[in-house]
Protein backbone atom coordinates (compact mmCIF):
# COMPACT_ATOMS: atom_id res chain seq x y z
CA UNK A 1 0.00 0.00 0.00
CA UNK A 2 1.34 3.29 -0.57
CA UNK A 3 2.42 5.39 1.88
CA UNK A 4 0.49 8.54 2.17
CA UNK A 5 1.41 8.76 5.78
CA UNK A 6 3.10 11.43 7.27
CA UNK A 7 6.85 11.36 8.01
CA UNK A 8 6.41 11.19 11.54
CA UNK A 9 4.75 7.75 11.21
CA UNK A 10 6.72 6.03 8.72
CA UNK A 11 9.72 7.89 9.72
CA UNK A 12 13.36 7.15 7.57
CA UNK A 13 11.86 3.74 7.24
CA UNK A 14 12.09 2.97 3.72
CA UNK A 15 9.09 2.75 1.56
CA UNK A 16 7.42 -0.99 0.61
CA UNK A 17 8.43 -3.00 -1.33
CA UNK A 18 11.14 -3.30 1.27
CA UNK A 19 13.69 -6.04 2.38
CA UNK A 20 14.21 -7.20 5.98
CA UNK A 21 15.87 -4.69 8.04
CA UNK A 22 18.85 -5.21 10.22
CA UNK A 23 18.98 -4.92 14.00
CA UNK A 24 21.07 -2.12 13.63
CA UNK A 25 19.41 -0.23 11.29
CA UNK A 26 16.45 -0.91 13.51
CA UNK A 27 18.23 0.32 16.51
CA UNK A 28 18.48 3.90 14.73
CA UNK A 29 15.47 4.70 13.65
CA UNK A 30 14.18 4.12 16.91
CA UNK A 31 16.83 6.86 17.91
CA UNK A 32 16.10 8.82 15.50
CA UNK A 33 12.55 8.67 16.01
CA UNK A 34 13.30 9.25 19.58
CA UNK A 35 15.48 12.23 19.05
CA UNK A 36 12.48 13.49 16.39
CA UNK A 37 9.64 13.22 19.03
CA UNK A 38 8.23 10.68 16.53
CA UNK A 39 6.56 7.30 17.83
CA UNK A 40 8.40 4.30 18.51
CA UNK A 41 8.07 1.34 16.23
CA UNK A 42 6.07 -1.17 18.41
CA UNK A 43 7.21 -4.50 18.45
CA UNK A 44 4.97 -5.74 16.11
CA UNK A 45 5.95 -3.84 13.41
CA UNK A 46 9.75 -4.48 14.20
CA UNK A 47 9.46 -8.08 13.80
CA UNK A 48 7.77 -6.83 10.68
CA UNK A 49 10.03 -4.60 9.81
CA UNK A 50 12.96 -7.40 10.21
CA UNK A 51 10.94 -10.24 8.74
CA UNK A 52 10.87 -7.73 5.23
CA UNK A 53 6.93 -7.93 5.77
CA UNK A 54 5.05 -4.78 5.58
CA UNK A 55 3.71 -3.30 9.08
CA UNK A 56 -0.23 -3.96 10.02
CA UNK A 57 -1.02 -0.74 9.63
CA UNK A 58 0.70 -0.31 5.88
CA UNK A 59 -1.27 -3.31 5.02
CA UNK A 60 -4.43 -2.03 6.20
CA UNK A 61 -4.92 -4.46 8.85
CA UNK A 62 -5.25 -4.36 12.73
CA UNK A 63 -2.62 -2.06 14.03
CA UNK A 64 -1.19 -2.11 17.01
CA UNK A 65 -0.71 1.13 18.55
CA UNK A 66 3.28 1.88 19.00
CA UNK A 67 4.07 2.43 22.34
CA UNK A 68 4.55 5.73 21.98
CA UNK A 69 1.24 5.88 21.66
CA UNK A 70 0.65 4.52 25.42
CA UNK A 71 -1.25 6.01 28.47
CA UNK A 72 -1.25 10.13 27.27
CA UNK A 73 -2.24 9.26 23.50
CA UNK A 74 -4.80 11.45 22.58
CA UNK A 75 -6.18 12.70 19.08
CA UNK A 76 -4.63 15.33 17.30
CA UNK A 77 -6.77 18.48 17.22
CA UNK A 78 -7.99 17.86 13.46
CA UNK A 79 -8.97 14.56 14.19
CA UNK A 80 -12.76 13.81 13.76
CA UNK A 81 -14.27 12.41 16.70
CA UNK A 82 -14.14 9.17 15.33
CA UNK A 83 -15.32 7.78 18.38
CA UNK A 84 -18.61 9.44 18.25
CA UNK A 85 -18.91 7.54 14.79
CA UNK A 86 -20.52 4.24 14.37
CA UNK A 87 -17.38 2.23 15.44
CA UNK A 88 -16.82 -0.36 12.71
CA UNK A 89 -16.47 -3.70 13.74
CA UNK A 90 -12.50 -4.24 13.44
CA UNK A 91 -10.26 -6.57 14.91
CA UNK A 92 -8.29 -6.19 18.26
CA UNK A 93 -4.68 -6.26 17.01
CA UNK A 94 -2.58 -8.75 19.15
CA UNK A 95 -1.08 -6.43 21.72
CA UNK A 96 -0.03 -8.12 24.89
CA UNK A 97 -2.83 -8.15 27.19
CA UNK A 98 -0.35 -7.44 30.09
CA UNK A 99 1.90 -4.22 29.51
CA UNK A 100 4.35 -6.73 31.09
CA UNK A 101 6.57 -8.70 29.57
CA UNK A 102 7.04 -12.54 31.01
CA UNK A 103 10.59 -11.52 31.21
CA UNK A 104 10.04 -8.36 33.36
CA UNK A 105 7.12 -10.29 35.02
CA UNK A 106 10.25 -12.36 36.42
CA UNK A 107 12.39 -9.92 37.17
CA UNK A 108 10.23 -7.97 39.28
CA UNK A 109 8.71 -11.53 40.95
CA UNK A 110 12.61 -11.88 42.06
CA UNK A 111 12.18 -9.15 44.60
CA UNK A 112 15.24 -6.93 43.06
CA UNK A 113 14.43 -3.62 42.80
CA UNK A 114 16.03 -2.03 39.76
CA UNK A 115 17.61 1.61 40.02
CA UNK A 116 17.54 4.17 37.37
CA UNK A 117 21.05 3.83 35.65
CA UNK A 118 20.25 -0.26 35.29
CA UNK A 119 17.20 0.97 33.54
CA UNK A 120 19.07 2.36 31.16
CA UNK A 121 21.53 0.26 30.35
CA UNK A 122 19.15 -2.33 30.08
CA UNK A 123 17.26 0.07 27.31
CA UNK A 124 20.53 0.79 25.91
CA UNK A 125 20.92 -2.68 25.70
CA UNK A 126 17.62 -3.58 24.00
CA UNK A 127 18.26 -0.47 21.78
CA UNK A 128 21.62 -2.22 20.22
CA UNK A 129 19.99 -5.78 20.10
CA UNK A 130 17.13 -5.19 18.38
CA UNK A 131 15.10 -5.28 21.75
CA UNK A 132 11.31 -4.05 21.89
CA UNK A 133 12.31 -1.20 24.61
CA UNK A 134 10.46 -1.45 28.11
CA UNK A 135 7.62 0.27 28.59
CA UNK A 136 6.52 2.43 30.67
CA UNK A 137 4.52 0.07 32.85
CA UNK A 138 7.70 -1.86 33.04
CA UNK A 139 9.94 0.46 34.29
CA UNK A 140 7.26 1.41 36.71
CA UNK A 141 7.63 -2.44 37.92
CA UNK A 142 11.20 -2.66 38.02
CA UNK A 143 11.71 0.57 40.38
CA UNK A 144 9.27 -0.57 42.81
CA UNK A 145 6.67 2.47 42.09
CA UNK A 146 3.13 2.14 42.25
CA UNK A 147 1.41 0.94 39.63
CA UNK A 148 -0.56 3.33 37.19
CA UNK A 149 -4.97 3.03 38.03
CA UNK A 150 -5.84 -0.37 36.10
CA UNK A 151 -7.27 0.23 32.93
CA UNK A 152 -11.39 0.18 32.18
CA UNK A 153 -12.41 -3.38 32.04
CA UNK A 154 -13.02 -4.36 28.51
CA UNK A 155 -17.14 -4.08 27.25
CA UNK A 156 -19.14 -2.20 25.36
CA UNK A 157 -17.47 0.46 22.91
CA UNK A 158 -17.47 3.67 25.12
CA UNK A 159 -15.75 5.81 22.78
CA UNK A 160 -15.96 8.79 25.23
CA UNK A 161 -14.46 6.71 28.31
CA UNK A 162 -11.64 9.12 28.92
CA UNK A 163 -8.22 7.17 29.78
CA UNK A 164 -6.60 4.52 27.42
CA UNK A 165 -4.28 1.70 29.10
CA UNK A 166 -0.87 1.96 27.34
CA UNK A 167 -1.16 -1.81 25.86
CA UNK A 168 -4.91 -0.80 24.80
CA UNK A 169 -5.29 -1.45 21.04
CA UNK A 170 -7.28 0.91 18.33
CA UNK A 171 -7.80 0.47 15.01
CA UNK A 172 -6.13 2.48 11.96
CA UNK A 173 -9.62 4.17 11.29
CA UNK A 174 -10.26 5.03 15.35
CA UNK A 175 -6.59 5.94 15.70
CA UNK A 176 -5.08 7.55 12.41
CA UNK A 177 -1.51 7.21 11.84
CA UNK A 178 -1.73 11.63 11.55
CA UNK A 179 -2.67 11.19 15.18
CA UNK A 180 -0.06 9.45 16.67
CA UNK A 181 2.47 11.24 15.11
CA UNK A 182 1.43 14.10 17.57
CA UNK A 183 1.75 11.72 20.46
CA UNK A 184 4.76 11.85 22.89
CA UNK A 185 7.06 8.98 22.78
CA UNK A 186 6.51 6.78 25.29
CA UNK A 187 10.23 7.31 26.66
CA UNK A 188 9.38 11.29 26.59
CA UNK A 189 6.65 10.41 28.74
CA UNK A 190 8.49 8.48 30.85
CA UNK A 191 10.99 11.77 31.27
CA UNK A 192 7.86 13.94 31.53
CA UNK A 193 7.25 12.90 35.21
CA UNK A 194 10.61 14.96 36.14
CA UNK A 195 10.68 17.22 33.18
CA UNK A 196 12.00 18.12 29.83
CA UNK A 197 14.13 15.47 28.19
CA UNK A 198 17.40 16.04 27.16
CA UNK A 199 17.96 15.62 23.57
CA UNK A 200 21.19 13.89 22.33
CA UNK A 201 23.07 13.14 19.11
CA UNK A 202 23.68 9.30 18.66
CA UNK A 203 24.00 6.72 21.32
CA UNK A 204 25.65 7.91 24.59
CA UNK A 205 27.79 5.59 26.49
CA UNK A 206 26.14 2.76 29.04
CA UNK A 207 25.49 3.67 32.36
CA UNK A 208 26.23 7.25 31.55
CA UNK A 209 23.50 10.83 32.74
CA UNK A 210 22.95 10.74 28.73
CA UNK A 211 21.92 6.91 28.64
CA UNK A 212 19.65 7.71 31.43
CA UNK A 213 18.27 10.72 29.89
CA UNK A 214 17.95 9.81 26.36
CA UNK A 215 16.27 6.04 27.69
CA UNK A 216 13.37 8.05 29.34
CA UNK A 217 14.31 7.66 32.72
CA UNK A 218 13.43 10.25 35.33
CA UNK A 219 16.29 12.58 35.35
CA UNK A 220 19.54 11.55 37.67
CA UNK A 221 21.12 13.52 40.23
CA UNK A 222 20.41 15.33 43.34
CA UNK A 223 17.03 17.38 44.19
CA UNK A 224 17.02 21.13 43.75
CA UNK A 225 15.74 21.55 47.18
CA UNK A 226 17.29 24.28 49.46
CA UNK A 227 19.45 21.91 51.00
CA UNK A 228 21.21 21.47 47.73
CA UNK A 229 21.18 24.99 46.85
CA UNK A 230 23.22 25.68 50.10
CA UNK A 231 25.55 22.82 49.29
CA UNK A 232 26.55 23.97 45.88
CA UNK A 233 26.92 27.45 47.17
CA UNK A 234 29.23 26.17 50.02
CA UNK A 235 31.06 24.37 47.17
CA UNK A 236 31.27 27.16 44.89
CA UNK A 237 32.31 29.91 47.78
CA UNK A 238 34.95 27.34 48.84
CA UNK A 239 36.27 27.09 44.99
CA UNK A 240 36.13 30.47 44.43
CA UNK A 241 38.57 31.30 47.47
CA UNK A 242 40.77 29.21 46.70
CA UNK A 243 41.24 30.80 42.71
CA UNK A 244 41.15 34.00 44.60
CA UNK A 245 44.20 33.47 46.61
CA UNK A 246 45.73 31.11 44.37
CA UNK A 247 45.59 34.61 41.92
CA UNK A 248 46.97 36.93 43.95
CA UNK A 249 49.80 34.14 44.90
CA UNK A 250 50.43 33.91 41.35
CA UNK A 251 50.27 38.19 41.16
CA UNK A 252 52.42 38.82 44.37
CA UNK A 253 55.21 36.25 42.19
CA UNK A 254 55.33 39.76 39.66
CA UNK A 255 56.21 42.09 42.38
CA UNK A 256 59.66 42.70 43.29
CA UNK A 257 60.64 41.89 46.90
CA UNK A 258 61.94 44.80 48.43
CA UNK A 259 63.73 45.43 51.55
CA UNK A 260 62.88 48.96 53.10
CA UNK A 261 66.18 50.15 55.04
CA UNK A 262 65.81 53.09 56.78
CA UNK A 263 67.16 56.45 55.80
CA UNK A 264 71.50 57.03 55.54
CA UNK A 265 70.72 60.75 56.30
CA UNK A 266 69.20 61.70 59.10
CA UNK A 267 69.07 64.34 62.16
CA UNK A 268 70.22 63.18 65.67
CA UNK A 269 69.08 66.50 67.17
CA UNK A 270 71.84 69.85 68.69
CA UNK A 271 75.28 69.14 70.01
CA UNK A 272 74.36 70.83 73.32
CA UNK A 273 72.26 67.32 74.05
CA UNK A 274 75.04 65.50 74.43
CA UNK A 275 77.84 65.50 77.29
CA UNK A 276 81.46 64.25 77.05
CA UNK A 277 81.76 60.71 76.21
CA UNK A 278 80.00 58.17 74.39
CA UNK A 279 76.07 58.48 73.83
CA UNK A 280 74.42 55.25 73.05
CA UNK A 281 70.67 56.36 72.11
CA UNK A 282 70.84 55.68 68.33
CA UNK A 283 72.61 52.24 68.42
CA UNK A 284 69.25 50.44 68.08
CA UNK A 285 67.70 52.85 65.17
CA UNK A 286 70.93 54.14 63.09
CA UNK A 287 73.90 52.18 64.37
CA UNK A 288 76.08 54.81 65.20
CA UNK A 289 77.23 56.35 68.52
CA UNK A 290 77.59 59.80 69.28
CA UNK A 291 81.07 60.61 71.11
CA UNK A 292 81.55 64.29 72.23
CA UNK A 293 84.89 65.46 73.38
CA UNK A 294 86.19 69.09 74.01
CA UNK A 295 86.97 70.60 71.33
CA UNK A 296 84.55 68.23 68.73
CA UNK A 297 82.24 66.09 68.48
CA UNK A 298 81.84 63.06 65.78
CA UNK A 299 79.45 59.83 65.09
CA UNK A 300 81.78 56.52 65.15
CA UNK A 301 79.57 53.79 62.43
CA UNK A 302 78.92 50.72 65.34
CA UNK A 303 80.41 48.13 62.83
CA UNK A 304 83.57 45.95 63.78
CA UNK A 305 86.16 46.48 61.23
CA UNK A 306 87.08 42.47 61.85
CA UNK A 307 84.04 40.87 60.43
CA UNK A 308 81.19 43.60 60.82
CA UNK A 309 79.55 42.48 64.45
CA UNK A 310 78.09 45.50 66.38
CA UNK A 311 80.63 45.82 69.60
CA UNK A 312 78.98 46.97 73.05
CA UNK A 313 79.80 50.31 74.78
CA UNK A 314 81.07 48.95 78.47
CA UNK A 315 80.53 52.13 80.00
CA UNK A 316 82.60 50.49 83.13
CA UNK A 317 86.25 50.11 80.89
CA UNK A 318 85.50 52.97 79.20
CA UNK A 319 85.80 51.05 75.52
CA UNK A 320 84.08 48.87 72.94
CA UNK A 321 84.18 45.39 73.01
CA UNK A 322 83.17 43.03 69.93
CA UNK A 323 81.43 39.77 71.35
CA UNK A 324 82.54 37.87 68.39
CA UNK A 325 86.24 38.02 68.49
CA UNK A 326 86.91 40.67 71.47
CA UNK A 327 88.46 43.43 69.41
CA UNK A 328 88.36 46.24 71.83
CA UNK A 329 88.15 49.63 71.18
CA UNK A 330 89.16 52.37 72.80
CA UNK A 331 86.42 55.46 73.52
CA UNK A 332 86.69 57.13 70.24
CA UNK A 333 86.41 53.92 68.30
CA UNK A 334 90.69 53.62 68.05
CA UNK A 335 91.22 49.57 67.89
CA UNK A 336 93.96 48.44 70.65
CA UNK A 337 93.29 44.58 71.53
CA UNK A 338 91.68 41.33 69.10
CA UNK A 339 91.96 40.84 65.10
CA UNK A 340 90.34 43.92 64.53
CA UNK A 341 92.85 45.50 61.44
CA UNK A 342 92.10 49.49 62.24
CA UNK A 343 89.38 51.64 63.77
CA UNK A 344 85.49 51.94 63.23
CA UNK A 345 84.63 54.09 60.95
CA UNK A 346 83.20 57.32 61.43
CA UNK A 347 80.13 58.86 59.25
CA UNK A 348 79.69 62.01 57.83
CA UNK A 349 78.28 64.69 59.99
CA UNK A 350 77.19 68.46 59.38
CA UNK A 351 74.89 71.48 61.08
CA UNK A 352 71.81 71.35 59.00
CA UNK A 353 70.38 74.49 58.26
CA UNK A 354 68.32 74.77 61.49
CA UNK A 355 71.43 73.82 63.67
CA UNK A 356 70.44 70.33 64.31
CA UNK A 357 73.14 67.42 63.42
CA UNK A 358 73.00 65.94 60.21
CA UNK A 359 74.40 62.45 59.96
CA UNK A 360 75.15 60.73 56.43
CA UNK A 361 76.32 57.28 56.97
CA UNK A 362 76.48 56.83 53.56
CA UNK A 363 79.87 58.63 53.68
CA UNK A 364 82.22 57.18 56.02
CA UNK A 365 85.69 58.26 56.95
CA UNK A 366 88.51 55.61 57.76
CA UNK A 367 91.86 55.25 59.07
CA UNK A 368 92.81 52.02 57.18
CA UNK A 369 96.13 50.58 58.67
CA UNK A 370 99.30 51.84 57.66
CA UNK A 371 97.89 55.44 56.04
CA UNK A 372 96.77 58.17 56.67
CA UNK A 373 93.47 59.17 58.20
CA UNK A 374 90.63 60.71 57.70
CA UNK A 375 89.31 61.56 61.03
CA UNK A 376 90.31 65.14 60.85
CA UNK A 377 88.65 65.63 57.14
CA UNK A 378 86.18 67.86 56.93
CA UNK A 379 82.77 66.60 57.59
CA UNK A 380 84.19 63.86 59.75
CA UNK A 381 83.57 66.06 62.98
CA UNK A 382 82.03 68.92 64.02
CA UNK A 383 84.01 71.37 65.48
CA UNK A 384 82.72 73.27 69.10
FE1 LIG B 1 84.57 41.98 65.89
FE2 LIG B 1 85.61 39.81 64.92
S1 LIG B 1 83.92 40.86 64.25
S2 LIG B 1 86.23 41.00 66.56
Amino acid sequence: MADDSPKGVLGHLPPLPRRALSNSFLAMEQASRKREGLPLLSDADIEALKAGRPMDWESGDAVSVPAATGSQATPAPTDPPAAQEAPKPVPVTSAPSSPISDEVAKWVAAGKKWSKSSIAAEQAHRSRKGLPALNDAEITALLGEPAAPAAPPAGPPAPQAAPRPAAVTATAASVPRTAAATVTASADATVARSGEPTKYVGTPAVGTSKAVASAGVAAVGPENNEVNQQRRRLVWSTVAAFLTAWFIAFFRFFLPRTLFEPATSFKIGYPEEYGLGVDTKWQQKYRIWVDRTPDRLFVIYARCTHLGCTPDWKSADNKFKCPCHGSGYDSEGVNFEGPAPRPMDRAHVERSPDGQILVDVSRLYQWPKGQPSQFNDDGAFLPL
